[in-house]
């Protein structure tokens, strides 16, 4: 069996903007609060899940100089279809114009890496081009009139593409685990809004983020100081830092969107990512440390030589 290496990514982001001043004017909320407790200033709110990804997906495959009908699989990480029945993938493949087999994924903010994950067991025989796409309207399941949440969620997309190639490839190590005891501090009923117990949430998350990047790291045979550049899931400034500082990797070496982006859940690993790229943050050879957590409670972190 043969593994993966990361050849393009991109991402779409809504074009409306929603300070901490704009909810600061509707909501019993401060920014100071906001970006004090979350490290959030502005986030995006628009579209739909399927034309997010869309704009993502097309994005990464012209940084892949791919064209649609080279893609032989993709896999959508999302936590917020645009319906029940089909998968949002279906859409996403139509309007891409793809021509290959597609389902959807819901592991939460861990749902890119558990989708990477998969992805490349996928990727070997007849499987060389996987389009992996994150993308969520969280905006759509937020409570607009609940302070608590609705200072955090937003809208986005992420993707990237995976090729398959000889040998052992680019994922050098992978955790994934889910608790689902633990479904009561996070949900959203069908139809109804996200309901979380914030700081239960946070408490878990630090510790769910630092064991399993850990177990991550171990299976690879790579050190934390190796690691170039962490991509934790944008959900809280303070939850990265912790898990940062206990995994011995400071913020110079890690990835955060989040003050521009909010929690986009399952784009938010590939918004940091890209953006990281993007900045020229990354070099062939750089090793990167993705970890995210979530509803469920879902965990995953994957090891990943960038070789792009
Ligand atoms: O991606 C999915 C995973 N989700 C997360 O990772 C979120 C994890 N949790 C967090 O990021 C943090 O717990 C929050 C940002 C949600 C909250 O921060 P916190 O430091 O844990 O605050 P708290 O929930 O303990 O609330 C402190 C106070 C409370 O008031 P009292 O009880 O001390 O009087 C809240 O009612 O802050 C109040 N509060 C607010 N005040 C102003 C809650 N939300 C707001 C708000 N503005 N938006």
């Amino acid at each position: 069996m043969g593994g993966i290496r990361i050849v393009g990514w991109g991402t779409a982001l809504p074009d409306k903007v929603i300070t901490n001043a704009d909810l600061e004017a509707r909501l019993d909320t401060t920014d100071e609060w906001i970006t004090e407790r979350s490290g959030i200033r502005e986030r995006r709110v628009g579209g739909t899940t399927t034309e997010l990804a869309v704009g993502a997906g097309r994005a990464a495959l012209a940084k892949a100089g791919l064209e649609p009908t080279n893609v032989d699989l993709l896999v959508l990480a999302t936590t917020t279809p645009d319906q029940a029945v089909p998968a949002t993938s279906a859409a996403v493949s139509h309007e891409l114009g793809l021509h290959c087999g597609g389902f959807d994924l819901n592991a939460a903010c861990a749902g890119f890496v558990y989708s990477l994950v998969a992805a490349s067991g996928m990727a070997t025989g007849h499987i060389r081009n996987v389009l992996l796409i994150g993308s969520e309207t969280l905006s759509r399941v937020t409570d607009w009139e609940d302070r608590s949440t609705a200072v955090l969620f937003a809208d986005g997309a992420g993707a990237v593409v995976l090729q398959a190639v000889e040998g052992p490839g680019d994922l050098l190590g992978w955790d994934l685990g889910l608790d689902g005891s633990l479904r009561p501090i996070l949900y959203a009923d069908l139809g109804g809004f996200i309901v979380m117990e914030g700081r239960e949430v946070f408490r878990r998350a630090v510790r769910a983020t630092v064991e399993s990047a850990t177990q991550a790291l171990r299976r690879s045979g790579v050190s934390a100081d190796e690691i170039a550049l962490f991509v934790p899931h944008q959900a809280n400034i303070r939850i990265i830092d912790a898990a940062g500082q206990r995994l011995g990797i400071p913020r110079e070496r890690t990835a955060v969107v989040l003050d521009r982006t909010g929690n986009t859940s399952s784009a938010s690993i590939p918004l940091a990512l890209a953006d990281a790229a993007d900045a020229g943050r990354l070099s062939p050879g750089d090793l990167v440390l993705l970890s995210g957590f979530g509803a469920g409670m879902t965990w995953a972190s994957a090891v990943v030589r960038w070789s792009a």
